[in-house]
């Protein structure tokens, strides 16, 4: 699944958009990435089902925050503490990561043309190799982009260390 949409808003969601628009509205909105696990058990699907879907109203989400022209999203995506979990699902997630961020490359004209800026905050070294050096091209290849700012926090904590 892409991470860039067309945007697909119908007439009357335009319509909203144009109205909340009009309004003040907030220059920075942070998501933390929350509920994949529940949904999967809730809906009786493999945990990474439930981390695949939640990528997919991850790009919905950032899709709405530049319909609306919000500049700055910041996601909290993967904690230092979630390596913790099962080395199976660590390693799902690790290879979903490499996926989407490889995906996320591959939609290089898109980001380019958007403008958007994309910044990998957190203790990167504890990423696999491969992700590291996919998310060092994305932030190369990004970092002059000013339009609309990603901030994806990847191996983070709130904990000191
Ligand atoms: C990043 O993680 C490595 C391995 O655990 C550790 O040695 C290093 O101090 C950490 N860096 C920071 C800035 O916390």
């Amino acid at each position: 699944m892409s991470w860039i949409r067309d945007s697909t808003l119908n007439w009357i969601q335009l319509l909203c958009v144009k109205v909340i628009k009009s309004g003040t509205l907030p220059k920075h909105i942070a998501f933390i990435m929350d509920g994949n696990r529940r949904y999967a058990q809730k809906n009786n699907v493999q945990k990474f089902v439930g981390h695949s879907h939640g990528f997919d109203k991850l790009a919905d989400t950032l899709q709405w925050c530049l319909d609306l022209g919000i500049p700055e999203v910041t996601v909290y995506a993967f904690s230092i503490e979630n390596f913790k979990r099962s080395q199976e699902e660590v390693d799902a997630l690790m290879e979903l990561s490499r996926q989407k961020f490889q995906r996320l490359l591959s939609e290089k004209d898109k980001l380019m043309e958007l403008g958007v800026c994309i910044r990998v905050i957190g203790n990167l070294t504890l990423l696999p190799q491969g992700i590291q050096n996919l998310i060092a091209q994305a932030m190369i290849l990004t970092k002059d982009n000013k339009k609309a700012f990603l901030n994806v926090a990847f191996a983070y904590t709130g904990k000191p260390a």
